[in-house]
């Protein structure tokens, strides 16, 4: 009888966990796929189980029932609330920081400290915990400035003001009005950054760094990135601007430091740490560390992938990364567009129906964010719907092939950014000699 295949548990509901759970299925060490919960995309391919992503108590009894060799966490609830620590206590694997190492972005006040104290370059920040305070500290800024809640707001919690007059209205709704919760118990003012961003990410058992290919989200829900923050419209990687120079600086500069004055605390991160920067004049400097892979970049560096991911999740989460040698990336692009519902990221219908997603070409691959099955038909379920991804081996041929099968699909309300990669396309047709 052939050796039983590794069964993994993938906790989450979005894209990004709907790759991993594509990945991991398409992983030669794999036999089994579960999700908890899941989504209308993951039933294709793998379990789902009705399980909360935050429900840790039942979650640890899955695992024991369905004798789960490794556990994949998505979102950064479930870390941030212990999650690994509790499979830990019960001898389970699951991959992700403890919930002290998650501070790093549950806490963006002690990320900050961490990256003082390690000489990590970041924008510039006074952490507040009331208005007189905020008052005071907002008169050693220039406009725009950044005002950010300390805790985790599920991608609200950063707001730019232009004037002191917005600043305030800030601060007063974070501080006063509580319109964040607790998440707002501390507010960082912080200096603006100008550049362009970039998401890099890591696999580290602590010790050993391995890099993923750089990626990049759009944050902003219009075209020419205009109008609100959402949690992101679209990806590519790699990022042709972060060269294997900057890798190594973002490596050397930044990811180690912070990893090493972790450890100095007594904290051994394990997992993906996930640095958003900022390409600077003077730099890559960090904008956030999140303790998780990022949605949507996970769908556009996981089919680039050429090795086993779970045999890469596996040894992270066991401390011997060092055994897995460097990652085998297939050459070329990836692309995701993200289709969200009107209305997106304020308020919008769920359960319409979703028509066309069989005509989508085989060369293309769809992501589920926010859907569910019913009654055999795929409905809406979220803000953020569907990922349309393809790879190619230039830009252009990716965002041809990406916007090409949107056509196919539709639902009622459907909206989606026109211009992801686009910029690239134009580097891309310009002589290497003639950039910047
Ligand atoms: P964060 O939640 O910290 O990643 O912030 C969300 C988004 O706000 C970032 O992706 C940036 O687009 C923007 N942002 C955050 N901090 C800054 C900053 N210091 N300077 C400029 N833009 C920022
Ligand atoms: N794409 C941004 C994030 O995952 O936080």
């Amino acid at each position: 009888m052939a050796p039983r295949g590794l069964t993994v548990l993938v906790v989450g509901s979005g894209g990004r966990e709907h790759a991993l759970a594509w990945a991991l299925s398409r992983s030669p060490s794999v036999s089994r796929v579960l999700v908890a919960p899941g989504n209308g995309g993951t039933t294709t391919i793998a379990e789902n189980l009705p399980i909360a992503a935050t429900d840790i108590p039942a979650l640890v009894a899955t695992a024991r029932e369905h004798r789960v060799d490794l556990t994949v966490v998505g979102p950064e609830e479930p870390l941030a609330r212990g999650l690994v620590d509790a499979f830990q206590e019960e001898g389970l694997l699951a991959f992700g920081p403890t919930a002290a190492a998650a501070r790093i972005e549950a806490s963006k006040a002690w990320a900050k400290d961490v990256m003082r104290a390690a000489g990590v370059p970041t924008a510039r920040a006074t952490i507040v915990s009331d208005l007189d305070q905020a008052r005071t500290a907002l008169t050693a800024f220039s406009y725009p400035l950044v005002v950010k809640a300390s805790g985790l707001a599920a991608g609200k919690g950063a707001v730019i003001a232009n004037d002191r007059h917005e600043a305030e209205r800030v601060l007063h709704w974070m501080l006063v009005e509580r319109g964040l919760g607790s998440a707002a118990d501390q507010v960082l003012i912080e200096e603006f950054l100008v550049g362009r961003e970039a998401s890099f990410l890591v696999v580290t058992d602590g010790e050993t760094v391995v890099p993923l290919q750089p990626a990049r989200d759009y944050k902003r829900l219009g075209d020419g990135d205009t109008g609100p923050n959402t949690g992101g419209m679209g990806a590519y990687a790699p990022v042709p601007d972060v060269s294997p120079e900057l890798q190594q600086q973002i490596l050397e500069r930044i990811v180690v430091p912070t990893l090493e004055e972790m450890r100095r605390r007594g904290i051994v991160y394990r997992g993906v740490l996930y640095a958003g920067l900022m390409l600077t004049a003077e730099g890559p400097k960090v904008l956030e560390f999140n303790c998780r892979l990022g949605d949507p970049e996970t769908q556009v560096i996981l089919p680039l992938l050429g090795s086993d991911l779970a045999a890469l999740l596996l040894v992270a989460t066991r401390g011997t990364l060092h055994e897995i040698g460097t990652l085998h990336w297939y050459p070329g692009v990836a692309v995701t567009v993200v289709l969200a519902s009107g209305g997106y990221p304020g308020t919008y219908r769920t359960g319409l129906p979703i028509a066309g997603l069989d005509d989508v070409p085989n060369d293309v691959l769809v992501f589920h964010a926010g859907t569910r099955r019913d009654d055999g038909q795929i409905v809406t379920a979220g803000g953020r719907v569907l990922n349309v991804t393809a790879v190619a081996p230039t830009f252009a041929a990716a965002r041809k092939r990406v916007y090409t099968a949107i056509e196919s699909i539709r639902f009622p309300g459907m909206t989606y950014r026109r211009d992801i990669a686009l910029a690239e396309v134009a580097m891309q047709a310009t002589p290497f000699a003639e950039r910047e």
